[in-house]
Protein backbone atom coordinates (compact mmCIF):
# COMPACT_ATOMS: atom_id res chain seq x y z
CA UNK A 1 0.00 0.00 0.00
CA UNK A 2 1.51 3.54 -1.16
CA UNK A 3 0.85 6.26 1.80
CA UNK A 4 -0.13 8.46 -0.76
CA UNK A 5 -3.55 8.03 -3.00
CA UNK A 6 -1.69 9.43 -5.91
CA UNK A 7 1.45 11.91 -7.06
CA UNK A 8 0.12 14.74 -6.23
CA UNK A 9 1.79 16.40 -8.84
CA UNK A 10 0.60 19.58 -10.83
CA UNK A 11 -1.42 19.79 -14.21
CA UNK A 12 2.11 20.85 -15.48
CA UNK A 13 4.48 18.28 -14.04
CA UNK A 14 2.04 15.67 -15.16
CA UNK A 15 2.59 17.20 -18.86
CA UNK A 16 5.99 17.24 -18.58
CA UNK A 17 6.05 13.38 -17.62
CA UNK A 18 3.61 11.90 -20.28
CA UNK A 19 5.75 14.01 -23.04
CA UNK A 20 7.86 10.84 -23.78
CA UNK A 21 4.76 8.47 -24.13
CA UNK A 22 3.36 10.65 -26.64
CA UNK A 23 6.21 11.14 -28.60
CA UNK A 24 4.69 9.06 -31.87
CA UNK A 25 7.76 8.01 -34.28
CA UNK A 26 8.33 6.18 -37.58
CA UNK A 27 9.28 3.40 -35.64
CA UNK A 28 7.77 2.01 -32.59
CA UNK A 29 8.99 0.64 -29.64
CA UNK A 30 9.50 -2.95 -27.84
CA UNK A 31 6.62 -4.23 -25.68
CA UNK A 32 9.25 -4.24 -22.61
CA UNK A 33 10.51 -0.29 -23.44
CA UNK A 34 6.77 0.69 -23.83
CA UNK A 35 5.86 -1.11 -20.48
CA UNK A 36 8.27 0.46 -19.03
CA UNK A 37 7.29 3.62 -20.33
CA UNK A 38 4.04 3.42 -19.03
CA UNK A 39 4.81 2.40 -15.52
CA UNK A 40 7.00 5.61 -15.33
CA UNK A 41 5.04 8.38 -17.01
CA UNK A 42 1.87 7.43 -16.42
CA UNK A 43 1.41 5.10 -13.21
CA UNK A 44 2.51 7.46 -10.63
CA UNK A 45 -0.32 10.02 -11.27
CA UNK A 46 -2.72 6.89 -11.42
CA UNK A 47 -5.55 6.96 -8.59
CA UNK A 48 -5.11 4.18 -5.99
CA UNK A 49 -8.65 3.23 -5.22
CA UNK A 50 -7.97 0.79 -2.78
CA UNK A 51 -6.48 3.39 -0.61
CA UNK A 52 -8.41 3.31 2.76
CA UNK A 53 -7.59 7.06 2.83
CA UNK A 54 -9.85 7.49 -1.06
CA UNK A 55 -13.78 8.77 0.01
CA UNK A 56 -14.47 10.82 -2.50
CA UNK A 57 -16.19 9.79 -5.15
CA UNK A 58 -17.54 6.49 -6.96
CA UNK A 59 -14.70 4.73 -7.71
CA UNK A 60 -13.24 1.37 -6.89
CA UNK A 61 -10.92 -1.37 -8.45
CA UNK A 62 -12.97 -4.19 -10.22
CA UNK A 63 -14.02 -7.53 -8.05
CA UNK A 64 -11.76 -10.44 -8.89
CA UNK A 65 -14.86 -12.03 -10.68
CA UNK A 66 -15.39 -8.71 -12.41
CA UNK A 67 -11.76 -8.70 -13.21
CA UNK A 68 -11.65 -11.88 -14.81
CA UNK A 69 -15.05 -11.13 -16.78
CA UNK A 70 -13.02 -7.63 -17.85
CA UNK A 71 -10.13 -9.85 -18.91
CA UNK A 72 -12.18 -12.29 -21.37
CA UNK A 73 -14.20 -9.95 -23.15
CA UNK A 74 -10.86 -7.55 -23.75
CA UNK A 75 -9.21 -10.93 -25.22
CA UNK A 76 -12.32 -11.54 -27.67
CA UNK A 77 -12.83 -7.54 -27.95
CA UNK A 78 -16.56 -8.62 -29.01
CA UNK A 79 -19.21 -5.98 -30.06
CA UNK A 80 -23.04 -6.79 -28.87
CA UNK A 81 -24.90 -4.53 -30.96
CA UNK A 82 -26.19 -7.11 -32.93
CA UNK A 83 -26.28 -11.23 -34.02
CA UNK A 84 -23.90 -11.75 -36.26
CA UNK A 85 -20.87 -9.73 -34.77
CA UNK A 86 -21.02 -11.75 -31.10
CA UNK A 87 -24.18 -14.12 -30.95
CA UNK A 88 -22.71 -15.32 -27.36
CA UNK A 89 -22.50 -11.91 -26.28
CA UNK A 90 -25.40 -10.64 -27.50
CA UNK A 91 -27.37 -14.04 -25.94
CA UNK A 92 -25.72 -13.18 -22.55
CA UNK A 93 -26.61 -9.03 -22.35
CA UNK A 94 -30.57 -10.13 -23.49
CA UNK A 95 -30.40 -12.58 -20.78
CA UNK A 96 -28.94 -10.49 -18.02
CA UNK A 97 -31.07 -7.53 -18.60
CA UNK A 98 -34.14 -10.16 -18.52
CA UNK A 99 -32.58 -11.41 -15.13
CA UNK A 100 -31.76 -8.12 -13.49
CA UNK A 101 -35.21 -7.04 -13.76
CA UNK A 102 -36.43 -10.39 -11.83
CA UNK A 103 -33.92 -9.61 -9.37
CA UNK A 104 -34.67 -5.94 -8.84
CA UNK A 105 -38.53 -7.66 -8.66
CA UNK A 106 -39.74 -4.99 -11.84
CA UNK A 107 -42.54 -6.13 -13.49
CA UNK A 108 -42.32 -9.50 -16.31
CA UNK A 109 -42.72 -7.21 -19.30
CA UNK A 110 -39.87 -5.01 -18.07
CA UNK A 111 -36.41 -4.69 -20.15
CA UNK A 112 -32.96 -3.08 -19.67
CA UNK A 113 -30.13 -2.31 -22.29
CA UNK A 114 -26.49 -1.19 -21.36
CA UNK A 115 -25.52 1.85 -21.73
CA UNK A 116 -22.02 3.59 -21.38
CA UNK A 117 -22.74 5.51 -18.36
CA UNK A 118 -25.51 6.73 -16.25
CA UNK A 119 -25.91 10.55 -17.83
CA UNK A 120 -26.49 8.43 -21.40
CA UNK A 121 -28.97 6.46 -19.70
CA UNK A 122 -31.27 9.06 -18.24
CA UNK A 123 -31.19 10.55 -21.22
CA UNK A 124 -32.20 7.98 -23.17
CA UNK A 125 -34.90 7.52 -20.66
CA UNK A 126 -36.00 11.58 -21.25
CA UNK A 127 -36.40 11.23 -25.11
CA UNK A 128 -38.39 7.84 -24.92
CA UNK A 129 -40.35 10.44 -21.99
CA UNK A 130 -40.15 12.87 -25.01
CA UNK A 131 -41.24 10.77 -27.82
CA UNK A 132 -44.48 9.17 -25.85
CA UNK A 133 -45.56 12.86 -25.44
CA UNK A 134 -45.18 13.27 -28.80
CA UNK A 135 -47.19 10.56 -29.70
CA UNK A 136 -49.78 11.74 -27.35
CA UNK A 137 -49.75 14.86 -29.22
CA UNK A 138 -50.56 12.81 -32.60
CA UNK A 139 -46.86 13.13 -34.26
CA UNK A 140 -43.81 11.01 -34.23
CA UNK A 141 -41.04 12.73 -32.33
CA UNK A 142 -38.14 10.42 -34.58
CA UNK A 143 -39.13 12.24 -37.66
CA UNK A 144 -40.75 15.71 -36.73
CA UNK A 145 -38.12 16.23 -33.46
CA UNK A 146 -39.30 18.95 -31.41
CA UNK A 147 -40.33 21.49 -34.17
CA UNK A 148 -43.95 19.00 -34.20
CA UNK A 149 -45.10 19.95 -30.61
CA UNK A 150 -47.33 23.04 -30.59
CA UNK A 151 -46.14 25.21 -28.23
CA UNK A 152 -42.55 23.60 -26.89
CA UNK A 153 -42.64 26.05 -24.28
CA UNK A 154 -45.10 24.62 -22.47
CA UNK A 155 -43.17 21.39 -22.27
CA UNK A 156 -41.59 21.04 -18.35
CA UNK A 157 -39.31 17.95 -16.94
CA UNK A 158 -40.02 18.17 -12.98
CA UNK A 159 -37.12 17.22 -10.72
CA UNK A 160 -35.50 18.26 -7.16
CA UNK A 161 -33.26 20.44 -7.34
CA UNK A 162 -30.69 18.05 -6.02
CA UNK A 163 -30.94 16.07 -9.03
CA UNK A 164 -27.87 14.87 -10.96
CA UNK A 165 -26.48 17.59 -13.58
CA UNK A 166 -26.77 14.97 -15.98
CA UNK A 167 -30.38 15.64 -16.44
CA UNK A 168 -29.66 19.08 -17.68
CA UNK A 169 -27.50 17.90 -19.73
CA UNK A 170 -30.09 15.70 -21.41
CA UNK A 171 -32.81 19.00 -21.86
CA UNK A 172 -29.94 20.79 -23.79
CA UNK A 173 -28.96 18.11 -25.82
CA UNK A 174 -32.70 17.26 -26.17
CA UNK A 175 -33.68 20.91 -27.84
CA UNK A 176 -35.56 21.20 -24.92
CA UNK A 177 -33.23 23.78 -22.77
CA UNK A 178 -32.61 23.97 -19.36
CA UNK A 179 -35.79 26.43 -18.91
CA UNK A 180 -37.77 23.12 -19.41
CA UNK A 181 -36.95 22.32 -15.91
CA UNK A 182 -38.84 22.61 -13.10
CA UNK A 183 -36.79 21.78 -9.53
CA UNK A 184 -38.80 20.99 -7.01
CA UNK A 185 -36.59 22.33 -3.41
CA UNK A 186 -35.09 19.55 -1.09
CA UNK A 187 -36.06 19.01 2.70
CA UNK A 188 -33.09 19.48 4.93
CA UNK A 189 -31.66 15.64 4.36
CA UNK A 190 -31.78 16.94 0.41
CA UNK A 191 -34.72 14.85 -0.39
CA UNK A 192 -37.54 16.25 -2.81
CA UNK A 193 -40.23 17.65 -0.90
CA UNK A 194 -43.20 15.58 -1.90
CA UNK A 195 -45.49 18.86 -0.20
CA UNK A 196 -43.82 20.80 -2.76
CA UNK A 197 -44.14 18.62 -5.55
CA UNK A 198 -47.58 18.74 -4.85
CA UNK A 199 -48.02 22.18 -5.00
CA UNK A 200 -45.86 22.70 -7.83
CA UNK A 201 -47.74 19.98 -10.61
CA UNK A 202 -51.03 21.41 -9.13
CA UNK A 203 -49.72 24.97 -10.28
CA UNK A 204 -48.00 23.48 -13.41
CA UNK A 205 -51.80 22.08 -14.52
CA UNK A 206 -52.92 25.46 -15.62
CA UNK A 207 -50.25 26.41 -18.17
CA UNK A 208 -47.30 23.67 -18.40
CA UNK A 209 -47.71 19.94 -20.14
CA UNK A 210 -44.88 17.94 -17.52
CA UNK A 211 -43.21 15.32 -19.96
CA UNK A 212 -41.59 13.47 -17.48
CA UNK A 213 -41.23 14.05 -13.33
CA UNK A 214 -37.22 12.41 -12.39
CA UNK A 215 -36.22 11.40 -8.81
CA UNK A 216 -33.40 9.98 -7.78
CA UNK A 217 -32.05 7.31 -5.33
CA UNK A 218 -28.56 8.44 -4.12
CA UNK A 219 -28.60 12.16 -4.25
CA UNK A 220 -24.56 13.22 -5.53
CA UNK A 221 -24.51 15.68 -2.55
CA UNK A 222 -25.35 13.40 0.44
CA UNK A 223 -26.38 10.32 -1.07
CA UNK A 224 -30.41 10.47 0.06
CA UNK A 225 -32.90 8.73 -1.72
CA UNK A 226 -36.18 10.95 -3.23
CA UNK A 227 -39.53 9.33 -1.32
CA UNK A 228 -40.09 6.70 -3.97
CA UNK A 229 -43.60 5.74 -2.85
CA UNK A 230 -44.88 8.69 -2.16
CA UNK A 231 -44.17 10.19 -5.49
CA UNK A 232 -45.10 7.54 -7.73
CA UNK A 233 -48.80 7.74 -5.83
CA UNK A 234 -49.05 11.46 -6.52
CA UNK A 235 -48.04 11.28 -9.84
CA UNK A 236 -50.65 8.33 -10.97
CA UNK A 237 -53.39 10.34 -12.89
CA UNK A 238 -50.16 12.86 -14.49
CA UNK A 239 -49.92 12.18 -17.68
CA UNK A 240 -45.68 11.86 -17.38
CA UNK A 241 -43.48 9.31 -17.64
CA UNK A 242 -41.96 8.87 -14.22
CA UNK A 243 -38.15 8.11 -14.64
CA UNK A 244 -35.98 7.03 -11.43
CA UNK A 245 -31.90 8.47 -11.43
CA UNK A 246 -30.85 5.56 -9.19
CA UNK A 247 -27.46 5.89 -10.89
CA UNK A 248 -25.75 5.33 -7.95
CA UNK A 249 -28.57 4.01 -5.31
CA UNK A 250 -31.14 1.76 -7.09
CA UNK A 251 -28.39 -1.19 -5.95
CA UNK A 252 -29.89 -1.24 -2.90
CA UNK A 253 -32.86 -2.00 -3.93
CA UNK A 254 -31.76 -5.37 -3.46
CA UNK A 255 -30.96 -5.05 0.03
CA UNK A 256 -34.44 -5.91 2.35
CA UNK A 257 -33.69 -3.68 5.06
CA UNK A 258 -34.16 -0.73 2.14
CA UNK A 259 -37.28 -2.37 1.11
CA UNK A 260 -39.95 0.79 2.10
CA UNK A 261 -37.01 3.51 0.36
CA UNK A 262 -37.71 1.68 -2.94
CA UNK A 263 -41.73 0.53 -2.47
CA UNK A 264 -43.46 0.95 -5.60
CA UNK A 265 -40.06 1.66 -7.89
CA UNK A 266 -41.58 -1.40 -10.14
CA UNK A 267 -44.46 1.20 -11.18
CA UNK A 268 -41.96 4.29 -12.77
CA UNK A 269 -41.79 4.04 -16.57
CA UNK A 270 -37.85 3.89 -16.47
CA UNK A 271 -34.60 3.62 -14.09
CA UNK A 272 -31.18 4.10 -13.99
CA UNK A 273 -28.40 2.38 -12.62
CA UNK A 274 -24.39 2.26 -12.81
CA UNK A 275 -23.23 -0.64 -11.32
CA UNK A 276 -20.22 0.57 -12.22
CA UNK A 277 -20.37 2.99 -9.05
CA UNK A 278 -20.52 0.36 -6.32
CA UNK A 279 -20.45 -2.99 -7.63
CA UNK A 280 -17.06 -3.12 -8.29
CA UNK A 281 -17.10 -3.75 -12.14
CA UNK A 282 -15.08 -1.85 -14.84
CA UNK A 283 -15.97 1.04 -16.32
CA UNK A 284 -18.17 1.38 -18.45
CA UNK A 285 -20.98 -0.62 -17.42
CA UNK A 286 -24.81 1.14 -17.15
CA UNK A 287 -28.36 -0.06 -17.18
CA UNK A 288 -31.38 1.83 -18.35
CA UNK A 289 -34.39 -0.73 -17.19
CA UNK A 290 -37.80 0.44 -19.23
CA UNK A 291 -40.80 -0.86 -17.26
CA UNK A 292 -42.45 -1.79 -20.93
CA UNK A 293 -40.09 -3.78 -22.97
CA UNK A 294 -41.82 -1.97 -25.77
CA UNK A 295 -40.74 1.13 -24.95
CA UNK A 296 -37.15 0.69 -26.20
CA UNK A 297 -38.67 -0.05 -29.62
CA UNK A 298 -38.89 3.81 -30.00
CA UNK A 299 -34.54 3.22 -30.59
CA UNK A 300 -35.05 1.15 -33.03
CA UNK A 301 -33.07 1.94 -36.11
CA UNK A 302 -32.74 -0.98 -38.98
CA UNK A 303 -30.15 -1.07 -41.34
CA UNK A 304 -29.73 -2.65 -44.46
CA UNK A 305 -26.24 -4.35 -43.84
CA UNK A 306 -27.39 -5.22 -39.92
CA UNK A 307 -29.94 -4.90 -37.50
CA UNK A 308 -32.27 -5.56 -40.25
CA UNK A 309 -36.07 -5.41 -39.58
CA UNK A 310 -37.81 -8.25 -39.17
CA UNK A 311 -35.20 -10.43 -37.78
CA UNK A 312 -35.85 -12.80 -35.22
CA UNK A 313 -32.08 -13.08 -33.38
CA UNK A 314 -31.77 -10.50 -30.57
CA UNK A 315 -29.99 -7.40 -31.71
CA UNK A 316 -28.90 -5.02 -28.31
CA UNK A 317 -28.38 -2.65 -30.34
CA UNK A 318 -31.83 -1.77 -31.83
CA UNK A 319 -32.47 -0.51 -27.97
CA UNK A 320 -29.72 2.40 -28.23
CA UNK A 321 -28.11 4.72 -30.07
CA UNK A 322 -24.57 3.33 -30.04
CA UNK A 323 -23.50 1.17 -32.90
CA UNK A 324 -20.08 0.19 -31.45
CA UNK A 325 -21.43 -2.07 -27.65
CA UNK A 326 -18.64 -3.30 -25.32
CA UNK A 327 -19.81 -6.84 -23.61
CA UNK A 328 -19.86 -5.05 -20.14
CA UNK A 329 -22.58 -7.66 -19.22
CA UNK A 330 -19.80 -10.02 -18.95
CA UNK A 331 -18.14 -8.26 -15.94
CA UNK A 332 -21.26 -7.44 -14.17
CA UNK A 333 -22.51 -11.55 -14.92
CA UNK A 334 -19.65 -12.90 -13.69
CA UNK A 335 -19.19 -10.79 -10.06
CA UNK A 336 -22.81 -11.53 -9.42
CA UNK A 337 -22.50 -15.11 -9.87
CA UNK A 338 -18.91 -14.84 -8.46
CA UNK A 339 -20.41 -13.30 -5.42
CA UNK A 340 -23.58 -14.71 -5.12
CA UNK A 341 -26.71 -12.69 -3.92
CA UNK A 342 -25.36 -13.25 0.04
CA UNK A 343 -21.83 -12.33 -1.34
CA UNK A 344 -23.46 -9.02 -3.23
CA UNK A 345 -25.28 -7.69 -0.43
CA UNK A 346 -22.22 -8.24 2.13
CA UNK A 347 -20.56 -6.31 -0.18
CA UNK A 348 -22.57 -3.75 -0.60
CA UNK A 349 -23.39 -3.07 3.21
CA UNK A 350 -19.87 -2.59 3.91
CA UNK A 351 -19.57 1.09 2.93
CA UNK A 352 -23.35 1.74 4.34
CA UNK A 353 -21.99 0.36 7.60
CA UNK A 354 -18.42 2.05 7.65
CA UNK A 355 -20.21 5.79 6.90
CA UNK A 356 -23.35 4.91 9.29
CA UNK A 357 -20.54 3.94 11.84
CA UNK A 358 -18.72 7.36 11.54
CA UNK A 359 -21.82 9.38 11.79
CA UNK A 360 -22.50 7.78 15.05
CA UNK A 361 -19.16 8.27 16.54
CA UNK A 362 -18.96 11.83 15.08
CA UNK A 363 -22.48 12.42 16.74
CA UNK A 364 -21.24 13.49 19.67
CA UNK A 365 -18.52 15.84 19.62
CA UNK A 366 -18.34 19.44 19.83
CA UNK A 367 -16.11 20.36 16.88
CA UNK A 368 -18.22 18.52 14.19
CA UNK A 369 -21.47 19.67 12.65
CA UNK A 370 -22.80 16.73 10.93
CA UNK A 371 -25.51 17.83 7.70
CA UNK A 372 -27.10 15.20 6.57
CA UNK A 373 -28.41 11.50 7.87
CA UNK A 374 -27.30 9.20 5.70
CA UNK A 375 -29.26 6.98 3.73
CA UNK A 376 -26.63 4.96 1.93
CA UNK A 377 -22.94 5.73 1.65
CA UNK A 378 -22.30 9.61 1.88
CA UNK A 379 -22.03 11.63 5.10
CA UNK A 380 -21.72 15.52 4.90
CA UNK A 381 -20.33 17.50 7.84
CA UNK A 382 -18.54 20.38 8.97
CA UNK A 383 -15.61 20.77 11.01
CA UNK A 384 -16.46 23.43 13.28
CA UNK A 385 -13.88 23.81 16.28
CA UNK A 386 -15.35 25.88 19.44
CA UNK A 387 -15.21 29.53 19.22
CA UNK A 388 -14.09 29.71 15.50
CA UNK A 389 -15.55 32.70 13.81
CA UNK A 390 -18.90 31.88 12.08
CA UNK A 391 -18.09 33.85 9.03
CA UNK A 392 -15.04 31.83 8.33
CA UNK A 393 -16.68 28.52 8.97
CA UNK A 394 -16.99 28.15 4.83
CA UNK A 395 -13.67 29.26 4.02
CA UNK A 396 -12.16 26.78 6.35
CA UNK A 397 -13.64 23.51 4.85
CA UNK A 398 -12.51 24.98 1.48
CA UNK A 399 -9.28 25.30 2.83
CA UNK A 400 -9.11 21.79 4.60
CA UNK A 401 -10.28 20.15 1.56
CA UNK A 402 -7.33 21.72 -0.82
CA UNK A 403 -5.29 21.18 1.83
CA UNK A 404 -6.33 17.18 1.47
CA UNK A 405 -5.96 16.80 -1.97
CA UNK A 406 -2.65 18.48 -2.70
CA UNK A 407 -1.25 16.81 0.09
CA UNK A 408 -2.60 13.56 -1.78
CA UNK A 409 -2.35 10.96 1.56
CA UNK A 410 -6.26 11.03 1.56
CA UNK A 411 -8.96 11.84 -0.38
CA UNK A 412 -12.24 13.53 -0.20
CA UNK A 413 -14.70 16.04 -2.03
CA UNK A 414 -16.66 19.39 -1.20
CA UNK A 415 -20.17 19.85 -1.87
CA UNK A 416 -22.55 22.59 -0.45
CA UNK A 417 -25.49 21.78 1.64
CA UNK A 418 -28.39 24.23 2.90
CA UNK A 419 -25.85 27.05 2.01
CA UNK A 420 -23.07 25.46 3.87
CA UNK A 421 -19.95 24.79 2.53
CA UNK A 422 -19.58 20.82 3.42
CA UNK A 423 -16.67 18.28 3.39
CA UNK A 424 -17.95 15.03 1.59
CA UNK A 425 -16.96 11.56 2.78
CA UNK A 426 -18.42 8.85 0.22
CA UNK A 427 -17.46 5.38 0.27
CA UNK A 428 -17.97 2.63 -2.46
CA UNK A 429 -15.05 0.89 -1.73
CA UNK A 430 -14.73 -2.20 0.58
CA UNK A 431 -10.83 -1.34 2.23
CA UNK A 432 -12.48 2.24 3.68
CA UNK A 433 -13.73 1.18 7.58
CA UNK A 434 -14.72 3.63 10.00
CA UNK A 435 -11.66 3.80 11.67
CA UNK A 436 -9.97 4.71 8.22
CA UNK A 437 -12.34 7.56 8.06
CA UNK A 438 -12.12 8.77 11.72
CA UNK A 439 -8.33 9.23 11.07
CA UNK A 440 -9.22 11.33 7.89
CA UNK A 441 -11.06 13.10 11.34
CA UNK A 442 -8.05 13.28 12.70
CA UNK A 443 -6.14 14.73 9.71
CA UNK A 444 -8.54 17.68 9.53
CA UNK A 445 -8.52 18.47 13.05
CA UNK A 446 -4.49 18.61 12.83
CA UNK A 447 -5.12 21.19 9.93
CA UNK A 448 -7.62 23.19 11.34
CA UNK A 449 -4.48 25.30 13.38
CA UNK A 450 -2.77 25.79 10.11
CA UNK A 451 -5.45 27.80 8.90
CA UNK A 452 -4.62 31.15 7.94
CA UNK A 453 -6.92 33.53 9.21
CA UNK A 454 -7.75 36.28 7.16
C1 LIG B 1 -27.36 10.47 -9.33
C2 LIG B 1 -26.45 10.39 -10.51
N1 LIG B 1 -26.98 10.36 -11.74
C3 LIG B 1 -26.23 10.29 -12.85
C4 LIG B 1 -24.86 10.23 -12.77
C5 LIG B 1 -24.05 10.16 -14.02
O1 LIG B 1 -23.53 8.90 -14.17
P1 LIG B 1 -22.22 8.66 -15.06
O2 LIG B 1 -21.10 9.28 -14.30
O3 LIG B 1 -22.13 7.17 -15.15
O4 LIG B 1 -22.45 9.32 -16.37
C6 LIG B 1 -24.25 10.27 -11.51
C7 LIG B 1 -22.78 10.25 -11.39
O5 LIG B 1 -22.18 10.38 -10.38
C8 LIG B 1 -25.06 10.33 -10.35
O6 LIG B 1 -24.54 10.38 -9.11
Amino acid sequence: MTSRIHSGATPKQIATDLEPLLAIHEQGISLEDLKRLVRDCLVPHLVHYEHPGFHSLYNFLPDEGAAFGAKLALEHNQGVTNWQVSPGGVMLEELCCQMLCRLFGLNPGADATFMYSGTYANHQALYLALHRKAERCGFSLAEEGIAGFPNLGRLAVVASEEAHFSIRQTLRMLGLGERSLVQIPADENRRMDVRRLRETLLHLAEHRDVVAVVMTAGISSTGSIDPIGPVIDLCEDLDAWIHIDGAYGFAYRLLPEYEDHFSRAELADSVTWDPHKQLGVPIPCSVLFCRRREDFERMALYSGYFNREGEIEPNPGLKSAPSTRPLSALPLVATMRHLGLEGIRKRLRIPLEAIRALAEELAGEEDIELLNEPDLGIVCLRIKPPGFPAGNLDALQQYLYERTMNEAERSISLTEINGKTALRFLVVSKTVTARSLMETIQYLRRLVPEFPTP
